[in-house]
């Protein structure tokens, strides 16, 4: 029988997964089918339950249920422990595995497609909410000379960095607290860029910065990519190959096969090449 795997959120209409699902069962040749779940706020345990009932082998948790599927899982890997958040859950029997491998794409998009190195490198995230903290462990795996989280509710960012305590490497504080400094890499895991508000972060910490990579995508440049290029930043790039990348560990995780990102990356940006999404403004 062929193995079901879906996306479960609230809304879910709009996503993309099970077409970047189905892109990488063709790629791989894997015997899967991949559907989409709208859960009621109320159903998200129901629903699972009844996936599970039907032979369903795994799912993608999307918004507002990522905090919940952590609460739902029999066991949780190191990095969704540490984010606080599941976004993959993995069916085995009475076993629900929950992982996070939102982190793991960003890594993978930022080192992998765009070519641009961590390890070493002052790396500025900016933000304390979901987001954020699904992406700071993975950050840090990659040994930066320094990660620091600023957030507009500087505690948020605090109780972030305190979960991270790593030789010293990590600092947190308010958005205005890094007026003046420079950074290479800056991630942008705000809402902001989505309610199209401008981010009140220093303009100088993108003087000398060689990436400036927004979480969320869309097919226009982001208020922080336009933002952050008109104030020095090398290159910048919004989310859609994290969500590729993602979805490919995802895939990893459920089928121990690991798909190519940019073929399909490619679909919707048949401009970008292998450092594709990158643009000046
Ligand atoms: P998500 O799960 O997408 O991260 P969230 O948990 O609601 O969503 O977090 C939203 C993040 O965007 C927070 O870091 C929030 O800052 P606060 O913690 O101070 O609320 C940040 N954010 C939202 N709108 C913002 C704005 N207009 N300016 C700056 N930061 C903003």
């Amino acid at each position: 029988m062929t193995d079901r795997y879906a996306v479960i959120g609230n809304p879910v209409a709009h996503s993309r997964s099970p077409s970047i699902h189905a892109a990488f069962a063709r790629q791989t040749g894997e015997d899967l089918v991949y559907g989409r779940i709208e859960a009621p706020l109320a159903g998200f345990a129901e629903a699972v339950a009844q996936f599970r009932g039907e032979g369903g082998r795994g799912l993608n948790v999307t918004l507002p249920f990522k905090v919940e599927a952590a609460a739902l899982a029999t066991r949780l890997t190191a990095r969704a422990r540490k984010a606080g958040a599941v976004n993959t859950l993995k069916f085995d029997g009475d076993e629900a595995l929950g992982d996070n491998t939102d982190g793991a794409g960003l890594v993978a998009d930022v080192t992998g497609r765009l070519g641009v190195a961590i390890e070493g490198r002052r790396v500025l995230l900016i933000g304390a909410g979901g987001a954020a903290y699904g992406v700071a462990g993975p950050l840090l795996d990659e040994h930066p000379a320094e990660l620091c989280i600023v957030n507009r509710t500087a505690a948020k960012a605090r109780a972030l960095a305190a979960l991270h305590t790593r030789g010293g490497a990590v600092v947190a504080g308010g958005l205005g607290d890094v007026a003046g400094r420079s950074f290479d890499v800056i991630v942008n895991a705000t809402a902001a860029s989505l309610a199209g508000e401008p981010l009140p972060v220093p303009a100088s910490v993108f003087a000398s910065a060689s990436l400036a990579y927004d979480l969320v995508y869309a097919d226009l440049p982001t208020a922080f990519m336009r933002y952050a290029s008109e104030r020095g930043a090398a290159r910048v790039s919004d989310g859609l190959g994290m969500l590729v990348a993602q979805a490919a560990e995802s895939f990893f995780v459920w089928r121990g096969v690991r798909p190519r990102i940019a073929p399909v990356i490619a679909q919707w940006r048949p401009d970008a090449g292998p450092a594709g999404n990158v643009g000046s403004r």
